[in-house]
């Protein structure tokens, strides 16, 4: 894609088959033997999800939440709105979420508690990138891809103003 706001590489391609390849074969040997229920965070988490399942050994199930988060454009306020609900109780099953990205962790930490309070056997997160300068939280994903710096990320997923997702690797906003 050639567009000028596309900035550096933050991670290439190859480190993300490489580091998703890794994570698979994680999550399946940790998972052994457990019913293991992905819920991916619409719409970030969707390359990530797609590309993580495939990778694992294991059976499961997958299901989509969407959230959105009250507040500025680029700050998240910590209260957040389910937008789509999952279709099914997750009572007694082992929970894994998988993000995109953990940015102050405001998001993710009402996700927890919101999920944590319909009983799973075990909840977990796992996220491709976050970004310790900003996490406001005491949270960390039990399985993390990558840690980036301080820069707002486009790519795998990731989106400004809804674009830039398609693209196969995660790069840095300009401007
Ligand atoms: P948090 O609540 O501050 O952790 O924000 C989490 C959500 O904000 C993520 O799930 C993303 O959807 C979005 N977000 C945060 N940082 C970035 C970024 O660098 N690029 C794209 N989306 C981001
Ligand atoms: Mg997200």
């Amino acid at each position: 894609m050639n567009d000028p706001a596309i900035g550096e590489t933050l991670v290439s391609s190859e480190d993300l088959r490489r580091r998703v390849a890794e994570l698979g074969k994680q999550i399946s040997e940790e998972y052994e033997g457990r019913d293991l229920f992905m819920i991916g965070v619409l719409k970030g988490a969707v390359l990530f999800l797609a590309d993580l399942m495939r990778s694992l050994t294991i059976s499961c199930e997958v299901d989509f939440m969407a959230v959105s988060s009250y507040g500025s454009q680029t700050d998240s306020s910590g209260v957040v709105r389910i937008l789509k609900d999952l279709d099914a109780p997750i009572e007694g099953r082992h929970v894994l979420i998988i993000e995109d990205i953990v940015d102050s962790g405001l998001t993710l930490q009402y996700l927890m508690r919101t999920l944590a309070a319909r009983n799973p056997a075990s909840l977990e997160v796992c996220a491709l990138l976050t970004k310790p300068e900003r996490l406001r939280v005491d949270l960390s994903p039990r399985y993390l891809g990558f840690e980036i710096p301080n820069r707002f990320a486009i790519g795998y997923g990731l989106d400004h103003g809804q674009r830039y997702r398609n693209l196969d690797y995660v790069a840095a906003l300009n401007g």
